[in-house]
């Protein structure tokens, strides 16, 4: 007799990065039988071995948990996902190269893989971030074929991966087919049940709630960092403003925090393409606003090298500067448009010795920003610096002992990128201690 269990849908991951690679071990986590594929061989290599390309808090532990089970296997063939019932889509669309528009020839490429092989009715999950009409795009490639397409944005934040994928805030099915919504309340039944709000939208809507989102969060960073701007110039508290903006339930305090602004391979790329298909559909104007809050998010990078530049008698060339963070933001080694390695770069273009460390990514920045120095730790980084500039808030910086790294240093100037230290122990520590956006 066949049990509860075994009338549960196969499941296939196609595109195994960040959002593929979690979403499969969490569906095998809930008891799924999963096939994950990538055509990188080396990280299905890592994945079947049961090591995590990439550094996400307890995701490891999860497939080391999951694999013994047997429910999750990998693949790089794509005949080996033929079988499955559902395939979900989540492959990157990054930026382009020399353009603001998305790329999305990794999407239509596993699209086309895909319908090559499908022999029985199935639904395709597309989770990609895609500009709006890709979905549409992608259901005529399928056509003639018994698959129904579903469109569901994903909104896992790195470094809350799991938890953002097991408790989401909300789901989202852009669906065809009341046949493509009942197939998606079925294969998410184990999270909808905790309680989830389940939006049930268009192909369209489903595609534009995706990046509406993450234009609203780089707007409302971008809003703040205008306001740390104006502050600067009156001497005024851009912490402060931020903390009694918070109580306003209107506006809320949640990515609201004033700092060096957003990077990573999200926020700043679906802005950029977000505005790019705005004009490819004569709608340019709606969106104008966010060339703003990009230009805000650049300049927050060029007033943290102006402000270094100032505290060491307006020269760069020769100093030795130590920065704290490469990340893009703490519990995180992604380094894809980093602000701190940004402003790494352009203070080493400019003449300075730069020392960096981070926690989790320096593997990533040496591999990738090779002209840089590198240190093992906060101290042996801090060894002989002219500044301190802190630029990825990880809680052991903000631990940090000022006056352990003040025994090191040359001169005791340190810069708060990210208005996450306690500015009276460190001044108390007799360090020159500034901020962005603070007096
Ligand atoms: C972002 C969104 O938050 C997720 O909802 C979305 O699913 C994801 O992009 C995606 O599209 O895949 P993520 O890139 O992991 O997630 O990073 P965030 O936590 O959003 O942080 C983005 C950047 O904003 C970081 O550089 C962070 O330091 C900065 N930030 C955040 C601020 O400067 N101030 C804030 O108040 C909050």
């Amino acid at each position: 007799m066949p049990g509860p269990t075994d009338a549960r849908p196969t499941l296939a991951v196609i595109g195994l990065g960040y959002l593929g690679a979690t979403h499969a071990i969490c569906m095998a986590d809930l008891g799924y039988d999963v096939i994950g594929l990538d055509v990188d061989a080396a990280r299905i290599d890592a994945l079947a071995g049961g090591t995590v390309p990439f550094f996400e808090p307890g995701l490891d532990e999860l497939l080391g948990k999951v694999l013994p089970t047997g429910r999750l296997t990998f693949t790089t063939s794509y005949d080996d996902i033929a079988a499955a019932d559902v395939h979900f889509l989540c492959v990157g669309t990054p930026q382009r190269k020399g353009e603001n528009a998305a790329d999305t020839s990794y999407v239509d490429a596993a699209v086309d893989s895909l319908a090559a092989r499908i022999t029985k009715p199935c639904v395709v999950v597309g989770k990609s971030t895609v500009p709006v009409g890709t979905a549409e795009r992608v259901a005529e490639r399928f056509a003639g074929l018994d698959v129904e397409l579903v469109w569901n944005p994903e909104f896992l934040r790195e470094g809350l991966a799991i938890e953002d994928t097991l408790h989401p805030d909300r789901l989202v099915f852009g669906v065809k087919a009341p046949r493509g919504e009942q197939a998606m309340r079925a294969v998410f039944a184990p999270i909808i049940e905790t309680g989830v709000p389940v939006v049930v939208t268009d192909l369209a809507t489903a595609q534009l709630v995706k990046v509406a989102a993450n234009a609203f969060l780089a707007t409302k960073i971008s809003f703040i960092n205008a306001m740390a701007e104006v502050c600067e110039v009156v001497h005024a508290d851009v912490k402060k403003l931020s903390e009694a903006l918070s109580y306003d339930e209107r506006i809320g305090g949640r990515f609201l925090h004033a700092g060096l602004g957003f990077g990573g391979g999200c926020l700043p790329k679906d802005i950029r393409a977000f505005m790019a298909r705005a004009e490819e559909l004569g709608v340019d104007q709606a969106l104008s606003f966010l060339t703003e809050v990009d230009a805000i998010n650049q300049r927050r990078r060029a007033r943290m090298v102006d402000l270094t530049r100032g505290l060491l008698d307006d020269t760069l060339p020769g100093r030795r500067i130590a920065i704290l963070g490469a990340a893009f933001k703490p519990h995180s080694d992604d380094i894809r448009d980093s602000p701190a390695l940004d402003v790494a770069s352009r203070l080493h273009d400019a003449g300075a010795h730069v020392t960096v460390y981070d926690p989790a990514a320096l593997a990533n920045a040496r591999r990738d920003y090779p002209a840089l120095a590198y240190a093992e730790s906060a101290v042996e980084a801090a060894v002989d610096a002219d500044a301190v500039l802190h630029l990825t808030e990880w809680p052991e910086f903000v631990r940090m002992d000022p006056a352990a790294l003040g025994d090191v240093v040359r001169q005791r100037n340190i810069v708060d990128g990210r208005n996450a230290l306690d500015a009276a122990r460190w001044r108390a520590a007799d360090w020159h201690y500034r901020a962005l956006g603070r007096p």
